[in-house]
């Protein structure tokens, strides 16, 4: 290749240079037919396969990544990857740009949705078995944004502040675990500083720590250059593609190249990059549009796996019988997935009052006219002032003001009432803490009206929560009887919905974050933009003063206390957990433990292993996380046997004056349960 064809190899090419095929898709990279090399198609993908609205293609929505984590359970984010990568594949992508496994450090970051946990371990678990599904296919992943990418507010500038202990043990472990575990054939590198530097221009991070250290042989892509970047000093610090690509950027490899400021080696390998992503991506045309009704089963088993119980004081399952009063406008218009990038064109959303109607469950007609009507009106309204955001979400609809006596009067017609209510959240803006993370005043009005006169009559109300991101729960959550977590639930989430209330399915998601009391109680309340920018603050930099306090790690050791703790989630049936065993050797520890059925219907249970390390030493949380998982469906009085084994280094903790790892002596707990500090058993282990 010529110098100026290398250079145009690792940069993206113009929307108008891609090929009248797949314009839905959001970059390519440049093809060059006389040596064999085609262009390479790349879509967003962390929810399913992200087309444009404005073509005629369809594509599975998934649950988010923060519902599919609360499924714990690795196979079952494989079996996604499978079929988003299947997709893809039919659709002639190449690479779908997901998993974001950033860590949810804070609850109004914007694209926590798009994330996994605020534990790497399942972040980078759940990540490796999405990418290990997708790639099966022979499509490749980029797992992003590496790193330190915690918020949308100033998200191209803003410098995080992080410790070398806390990158190491919480923001780089996952996308270690991942690397490890999957070996993604892309790695997209975030918008942010760290600690002073653009990540993109950090050679520590690229070459020496994610190439060096963790051995990983795939392409480092840049994500979307919404601020300008060195090109040298990306290009040096191991970026092998610029997206979504400009002429400048070319023209700077170039001249770069000749006036000595860039390294041919430098380019010359972030080409073969380019041209290995080719050789193992690259598939001939497909044209045949993929079978939807694979991904729609998937996506409603996803949904119903990845619901979290939060309360239930004998209303669930719902007796076969009654009539049903549905409020909230959640409830006829369901948000499926969320904004962004992330956004997915899917042939359609289940709503709950349609899967109600589906499964013989009479809803009262009245309150359904009236939703309905507020709903297309309101949609109207809205597609149309928003016509231009074709290819991501609308924004929500508020919530409507019913009437005291409106309610009255339902409360008298039915047996129970269900009340939907919902969040969606989009990339570049974190979200607010009034009308968001805190309910608005119609929501909680909603709430309360409908408990008291439901109450009055003693009949019961259950609450749906349909979240992007977690909101506070605890000065409200006494009102209603039940309370299920169904987070963003794809497109079938309606049928997912009836099946969890009804019975048909047994919820067994667990929290994968934790739903502290307030706000203000979170460990990085105060070192995050919770004021809206508009207000006058400067928000170049984000102190990570926690350290690495995140999430339970934080409310465990220090003793806060929690509305939801990180892992909670009920069942309609019980498990026991017994015969612990633990034998501990040098390489490893291996554990196991049987789990029972108890209860009277199937179910299935998820696990955590929590380590409590030997106190002398470095400081350490309370408990960690060491693995997961979940077991099989389990008929009452069915059993099953865990065995994990557990490799030293899961022990080891960064010591950043001696700049390693370290594995301290002395006596370890290992509380084994999903809730960490609820263990169902306890076992201990030495290491000399
Ligand atoms: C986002 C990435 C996304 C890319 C392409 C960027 O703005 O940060 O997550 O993959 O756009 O859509």
């Amino acid at each position: 290749m010529t110098l100026e064809e290398k250079a145009r190899c690792v940069v993206g090419i113009k929307r108008s240079d891609f090929p009248p095929t797949n314009k839905g898709i959001c970059a390519r990279t440049a093809p060059f037919p006389s040596y064999g090399i085609p262009t390479l198609a790349l879509a967003d993908g962390s929810s399913g396969v992200h087309l444009s609205r404005r073509e005629k293609d369809r594509a599975t929505a998934f649950p988010s990544s923060m519902a599919l984590a609360s499924s714990w359970d690795t196979a079952l984010a494989k079996e996604v990857g499978t079929v988003a990568g299947y997709e893809a594949l039919r659709y002639n992508i190449n690479v779908l740009l997901a998993p974001g496994i950033n860590i949810i450090r804070n609850p109004l970051c914007g694209r926590n949705f798009e994330y996994y946990s605020e534990d790497p371990v399942i972040a980078g678990n759940i990540g490796a078995a999405y990418v290990n599904g997708v790639q099966g296919n022979g499509i490749g992943t980029s797992v992003k944004h590496f790193i330190c990418n915690n918020q949308e507010t100033n998200r191209g500038h803003n410098n995080a502040l992080v410790s070398m202990r806390a990158l190491r043990e919480i923001y780089l472990k996952g996308f270690e675990i991942c690397v490890k575990e999957a070996s993604p054939w892309t790695i997209m590198t975030a918008y942010n500083s760290l600690n002073g530097l653009p990540v993109q221009e950090n050679p520590w991070l690229i070459s020496a720590v994610l190439r060096g250290e963790w051995g990983y042989d795939g392409l480092v892509m840049t994500d979307w250059s919404i601020v300008p970047h060195n090109t040298a000093a990306q290009l040096h610090a191991g970026n092998d593609l610029f997206m979504p690509g400009s002429d400048n950027q070319v023209q700077d490899i170039v001249e770069g190249v000749r006036n000595g400021r860039i390294d041919i080696a430098d380019l010359d390998r972030a080409c073969s990059k380019v041209i290995q992503l080719g050789q193992r991506t690259w598939h001939g045309s497909k044209n045949k549009a993929p079978d939807l009704k694979r991904g729609a089963s998937l996506s409603k088993r996803v949904a119903c796996e990845s619901a979290v119980l939060l309360k239930n004081e004998g209303m669930l399952p719902l007796a076969a019988k009654g009539t049903a009063a549905l409020f909230g406008v959640r409830s006829y218009d369901l948000v499926a997935v969320g904004s962004g990038s992330a956004f997915v064109v899917c042939p359609h959303v289940i709503q709950l009052i349609d899967a109600f109607r589906e499964a013989g469950i009479a809803a009262d007609a009245e309150l359904e006219d009236l939703y309905r009507k507020y709903v297309a009106f309101a949609s109207a309204d809205i597609a149309y002032n928003e016509k231009i955001k074709v290819h991501i979400g609308l924004p929500l609809l508020p919530e409507l003001e019913l009437r005291r006596s409106l309610i009255d009067k339902a409360a008298e017609r039915n047996d129970y009432a269900v009340i939907t209510i919902g969040r969606t959240a989009e990339e570049g803006k974190d979200r607010n803490l009034q009308d968001d993370y805190y309910l608005s005043d119609t929501e909680k009005e909603l709430i309360s009206m409908v408990c008291e006169a439901f109450h009055a009559k003693g009949k019961q109300v259950a609450l749906v929560l349909n979240l992007a991101g977690i909101i506070e729960t605890e000065t409200w959550k006494d009102q209603p009887d039940a309370i299920l977590n169904v987070w963003l639930p794809g497109q079938e989430g309606g049928t997912a919905v009836c099946d969890l209330l009804t019975g048909k399915a047994n919820p067994s998601g667990r929290l994968a974050v934790s739903f502290p009391v307030d706000y203000f109680d979170c460990p990085s309340a105060y070192n995050f933009p919770f004021e809206h920018p508009e207000e006058g603050k400067n928000y170049d930099f984000t102190d990570y003063a926690e350290d690495i306090y995140v999430g339970y790690r934080y409310y465990c050791t220090k003793g806060v206390k929690v509305s939801y703790p990180f892992g909670y989630g009920l069942s309609y049936t019980t498990f026991e957990y017994a015969m612990p065993k633990v034998k501990a050797g040098k390489k490893s520890v291996s554990v196991s433990f049987t789990v029972r059925n108890t209860g009277a219907v199937p179910g299935k249970e998820a696990y955590g292993i929590y380590l409590t390390a030997p106190s002398g030493g470095l400081d350490k949380p309370a408990l960690e996380l060491k693995a997961f998982g979940k077991t099989r469906m389990l008929s009452p009085g069915e059993s099953e046997i865990v065995r994990v084994e557990l490799p030293a280094e899961a022990f080891a903790s960064f010591n950043e004056e001696a700049g390693e790892w370290q594995i301290a002596r002395g006596k370890y707990t290992l509380s084994i349960g999903a809730e960490a500090e609820k263990p169902r058993l306890m076992m201990e282990f030495k290491r000399n």
